[in-house]
């Protein structure tokens, strides 16, 4: 059977897809070169839809793309966008959720915006893609989460970000089930150090009202050097888990679980982060690890 990524007539959403660069833009980008017929994307941002709209064109796409404003922890604004998807294109197939705050003091609304808002995904989405139509006479759909790697060690973040984000993997675990009898599969994505927007458009986001970004992309990428120093990719280049991911690459991710291509896929989240918690202790406990000498061929 040859690989298809093909998400041909379909209608989803996509929240956090505000940002100039990040990993929600890249998914409605790439989720509309693999055939979805229209796409909500949502955020609090709503200064670069219109750019994210003429991107998508000049990929050759005709797929819709509406900009939404949406604060995720609504479940009001939440019900109510997928209420006008389904009345609008009679169907509601993919629902990813890319949002993120700022690691909080404020536990409750780390909370509401990373995990509640996840499990309106299920809750909610869910119900939206059980609805069929003449364009869609069987229930089915596809879920896909954002949880990050400081769902997988406990140094990489603060605790209610941590936290939210562990919360995040559980209801992938149990979504899955919950709705493996509406036909509904629940993955998650774990990512990695990425290269997005994400500590500017966190800090601004913080209070839940729309804004709008006036830095360049160029400045945005400024504010975020010193982290990725911090954490110690800028060090040892040879290794391969010191790499930084880019936005594009979790998005391909995103898709593939998007995808019939992932079928066999229920209830994981799938860690992308180019091996850096595997490799946690760095060469402290293996010393300096050799590069694999080539095969002789005689
Ligand atoms: N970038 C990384 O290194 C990294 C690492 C691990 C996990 N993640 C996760 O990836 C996801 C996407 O983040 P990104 O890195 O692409 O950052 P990004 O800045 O590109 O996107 C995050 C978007 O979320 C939006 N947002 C924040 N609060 C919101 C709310 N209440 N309602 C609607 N939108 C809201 C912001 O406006 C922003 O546009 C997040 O869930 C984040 O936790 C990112």
């Amino acid at each position: 059977m040859p690989l298809n990524i093909s998400l041909a007539g379909q209608v989803g959403l996509v929240t956090g897809a505000g940002t100039p660069y990040g990993i929600g833009r890249s998914l409605v980008i790439q989720l509309a070169q693999a055939g979805a017929k229209a796409i909500y994307a949502c955020d609090l941002n709503t200064s670069h839809f219109d750019a994210l709209k003429q991107d998508v064109k000049d990929t050759g796409s005709d797929c819709i793309v509406e900009g939404a404003l949406l604060d995720v922890s609504s479940e009001e604004q939440t019900v109510a966008l997928l209420k006008k998807i389904v009345k609008t294109h009679g169907r509601f197939d993919f629902f990813l959720c890319k949002r993120r705050v700022r690691e909080l003091q404020n536990w409750e609304r780390a909370m509401s915006v990373m995990t509640s808002s996840c499990f309106y995904a299920i809750k909610h989405g869910s119900r939206a893609m059980v609805v069929t139509s003449e364009e869609k006479p069987q229930p089915s759909g596809n879920i896909v989460l954002t949880s990050s790697c400081a769902a997988f060690l406990g140094a990489y973040a603060d605790i209610a970000y941590t936290a939210s984000k562990n919360a995040v993997n559980g209801l992938v675990q149990s979504g899955s089930v919950q709705l493996s009898s509406s036909n509904i599969r629940v993955n998650g994505v774990a990512p990695g150090f990425t290269r997005t927007s994400i500590l500017t458009s966190s800090k601004t986001a913080e209070d839940g009202s729309e804004y709008g970004l006036k830095q360049t992309t160029k400045e945005i990428q400024g504010n975020h050097e010193w982290f990725f120093e911090r954490a110690g990719l800028r060090e040892n280049r040879q290794y391969y888990y010191n790499r930084l991911q880019e936005a594009e690459e979790i998005a391909n991710v995103g898709v593939f679980l998007a995808s019939e291509a992932s079928a066999v896929i229920n209830g994981q989240t799938i860690l992308a982060d180019s091996g850096f918690t595997a490799a946690a202790t760095k060469e402290a406990c293996t010393g300096p690890v050799p590069v694999v000498t080539p095969l002789e061929l005689d």
